[in-house]
């Protein structure tokens, strides 16, 4: 099994290859599979990662989800000891750069219990078919997994590229239950 650092390594080159065309086409893909599934559809708050650079765009699904009356939060980074804030978003425009360029709430005011989500979907770099995934080395969202309800849905949202046989899984790693790529 490849290190966590090899894996990151990889996909990260993988990702440069996609050009902007071939990345929309992907992005529309799991867009329509992520508003027709199931769980969505039967979600009442969703947590949802504000895509940056060249991540599954979510910005889309985000503003469909505000239009079909969500309860929509999405992450804001406090610090890398006390990991981040669940905030909810009542608009696309309630998002401003924050310190690393990624999007996400000025403040964290509509702040939004981990227990109450219903269905998380997760940034990620690698997916194995077990549930296991490998971030980008913060810990923030394995962390934030840890105080959601036992009963709500975990989906990374990938493309093809990004799901591997078995991804390294650590003491630490939340296995989540599913992935939605293209
Ligand atoms: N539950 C936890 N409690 C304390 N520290 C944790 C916890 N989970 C992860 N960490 C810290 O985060 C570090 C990075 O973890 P890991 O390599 O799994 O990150 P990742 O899964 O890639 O990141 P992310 O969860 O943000 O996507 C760990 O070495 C550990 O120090
Ligand atoms: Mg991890």
């Amino acid at each position: 099994m490849e290190s966590k650092k090899s894996i990151r390594r990889l996909v990260q080159e993988r990702k440069d290859v996609l050009s902007k065309g071939e990345r929309q086409n992907l992005d529309n893909i799991i867009f329509d599979k992520v508003i027709n599934s199931y769980a969505y559809k039967n979600s009442h708050t969703i947590f949802i990662f504000v895509s940056y650079n060249n991540e599954v765009d979510t910005h889309k699904i985000i503003k469909q989800a505000l239009r079909d009356k969500k309860i929509l939060c999405v992450p804001k980074i406090i610090s890398k000891e006390e990991g981040m804030d669940i905030v909810q978003i009542k608009s696309f425009e309630d998002l401003k750069e924050g310190a690393y360029g990624i999007l996400e709430p000025d403040d964290s005011e509509l702040k939004i219990e981990e227990k109450n989500i219903d269905v998380s979907y997760l940034p990620g770099l690698a997916f194995d078919r077990r549930g296991g995934r490998v971030g980008y080395g913060g810990g923030f969202y394995d962390r934030f997994l840890l105080k959601t309800r036992k009963n709500s849905k975990k989906i990374g949202l990938a493309y093809k590229f990004q799901v591997f046989p078995e991804v390294p899984m650590e003491e630490h790693d939340i296995f989540i239950d599913g992935i939605i790529t293209d």
